[in-house]
């Protein structure tokens, strides 16, 4: 069961919950119109209380031009009319609520979009009323406004280009370090951020239960804005710890019920982590780092690959459990919307593996410390999408990354062959609810291609069905609740040196829990130190009935993981 909702909580009451994220675009469409909306959400709960997850994070429904696909926001007291209408939402906290769920919204406040009225009044002049609310810098001593090497300094926008946008009409450029629709709020200026604390309580009084943080580690900009990697400078940039605490005071501290506050903190370090996520400093209650998601990234960039390696992967993993062992908390990720999918990028995606792999990938992720977040499509083991021309593809990033690869001579196969592996638009592909056409996600036309194999990979014909990827994770979710040594056990890594064998344990008031998962198709011996002590303990969970024979034969088959459990 999920927990209460109208009882008084633990404070790190998150520790045994899960969160599953729906990115609303391509979650359910209602309408037919081709586009994920908050009624289809509505129509799909049962999934949700099936899987049994406490709290739902939903990626931006606000109105917006859509330009990022909602992460460029023109209004956030309102609901985009593509996803619905503010009664919408409320009827999904109440129905939510209902079934023991509590609602994260996304909070994007890095940046606006180009179209919020901040926006438009701040570029009417130099003089207007909010000019100082964004980053409006002069050009270069020396150049011209709008000519190449004229902007203020040498920053690169996160999606291609220079990460500043002359604009003419009055006469300065302004900062934008995603697209030039998504300019930087300047959070050195107190209105701005009394402006977004106001709107956020303004969401818990709708009932929301707290925040997922875009980007937030970049809201503290260098003051002098110097030439230089503009992602280096900014991030955990001088004052963002001081207007975490500012946001945290101001916002939730009189609240008398539970919050959840995540961080979306690309680059954080686990040092920094342990800060952000001290309770003692009350900043925010988990991150979202990036060091294993940005593994594999060449030296020409995200789109240029390295191989990823289990060990590294582990490795990644491990260390911030250990890290973040005494101090602070973490969240649990593999997928998430900006991420290719979890099953081909570090499991095997070949039909015959696939069930297995993603199931084991899922074993390791829920038994580590820290908060599991969910992926909508991945509790199904769904795929990346082999994506066959540029015109498949809708995310801006990798609409920009191609324009201008193209424009330097890089011929499109070769780009796609990245863009195949990590771009965004694996993840953003319609969940696969049914075998039929549209997979249950739509009658009409969908905006993105949805992926062939959802006449194999479908919720239909996985809910309930002992052995399913999702009844696997529905048995994680449930392990979480049960078992107080997941949620507040310590962590022991194992066999670290092993290539092919991802091991730990788990520690709580004697009671002890052995994870044991398999990264190779080949069956795997399991060092028999590991399994020492361990007779006579109990199998909690495994991918397979043949994952549990580890106990009599020290092997597992390929791509196999087992929980034991012994007090
Ligand atoms: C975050 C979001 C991503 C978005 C970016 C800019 O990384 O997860 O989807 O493009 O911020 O808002």
């Amino acid at each position: 069961m999920p927990l209460p909702l109208d009882e008084p909580l633990p404070r790190d009451w998150w520790s045994s919950a899960v969160v599953y994220q729906i990115y609303p675009r391509s979650f359910a469409d209602s309408d037919g119109d081709g586009i994920g909306d908050l009624r289809g959400v509505l129509g799909r709960l049962d999934h949700l209380e099936h899987l049994g997850v406490d709290v739902v994070w939903l990626s931006p429904v606000y109105r917006s031009p859509q330009d990022d696909n909602g992460y460029d926001i023109s209004d956030y007291q309102d609901i985009d009319p593509t996803f619905g209408t503010l009664a919408d939402l409320d009827e999904l906290v109440e129905q939510l609520h209902a079934r023991g769920i509590r609602l994260v919204m996304d909070l994007v406040v890095n940046h606006t979009s180009d179209e919020h009225p901040w926006f438009e009044d701040s570029r009417t002049s130099p003089e207007a009323d909010r000019r100082d609310w964004y980053w409006w810098r002069p050009a270069r001593p020396g150049h011209t406004g709008g000519e190449p090497g004229a902007e203020p300094n040498d920053w690169r926008s996160f999606f291609s280009g220079p990460a500043w946008e002359w604009d003419a009409a009055s006469g300065e450029y302004y900062l934008h370090l995603f697209s030039r629709k998504q300019p930087d709020l300047n959070w050195e200026n107190p209105q701005v951020r009394e402006a977004v604390y106001a709107m956020m309580r303004w969401w818990l009084e709708r009932g929301v239960d707290g925040f997922r943080m875009d980007v937030i580690n970049l809201i503290s900009k260098p003051l002098d804005l110097p030439d230089g990697d503009a992602f280096a400078l900014v991030a955990d940039g001088p004052r963002v710890h001081e207007f975490l605490a500012q946001m945290r005071e101001r916002v939730f501290a009189d609240h008398p019920r539970a919050f959840l506050t995540v961080g979306e903190m690309p680059g954080v370090t686990a040092q920094e982590a342990r800060l952000y996520t001290d309770a003692d400093r009350g900043e925010v209650d988990m991150v979202f780092q990036f060091e294993h998601v940005d593994l594999g990234i060449g030296p020409g960039g995200k789109f240029d690959r390295l191989p990823i390696t289990m060990p590294l992967l582990r490795a990644s993993l491990m260390g911030w459990q250990t890290a973040l062992a005494d101090t602070g908390w973490n969240s649990l990720y593999l997928d998430n919307h900006d991420q290719p999918r979890a099953v081909s990028r570090f499991g095997d995606d070949d039909p015959a593996w696939r069930e297995r792999s993603a199931k084991t990938l899922a074993t390791v992720l829920h038994t580590l410390r820290g908060t599991p977040f969910i992926y909508q499509g991945e509790e199904l083991g769904m795929t990346n999408l082999p994506f066959s021309s540029l015109s498949e593809l809708r995310d801006i990033e990798a609409l920009n990354h191609v324009a201008e690869q193209e424009a330097a001579g890089r011929p499109a196969e070769e780009l796609l062959e990245g863009i195949r592996a990590v771009g965004r638009d694996n993840a953003r592909t319609p969940v696969q609810w049914t075998d039929a056409p549209g997979a249950g996600f739509t009658s009409g036309d969908p905006w993105i291609g949805i992926n062939p194999n959802h006449v194999q990979i479908n919720a239909a014909a996985q809910t309930g069905v002992p052995g399913s990827v999702l009844e696997h994770h529905r048995a994680l979710v449930a392990l979480r609740h049960d078992e107080e040594v997941v949620a507040r056990g310590t962590v022991r890594p194992l066999a670290m040196d092993h290539p092919d064998l991802w091991a730990f344990e788990r520690e709580l008031d004697g009671v002890g829990l052995l994870t044991l998962a398999s990264f190779t198709r080949q069956p795997l011996v399991v060092p028999p130190e590991l399994l020492q002590g361990w007779d006579g303990s109990e199998v909690v969970l495994a991918t397979s009935e043949g994952a549990a024979g580890v106990l009599h034969d020290g092997t597992l088959p390929g791509w196999e993981s087992v929980v034991l459990r012994r007090r």
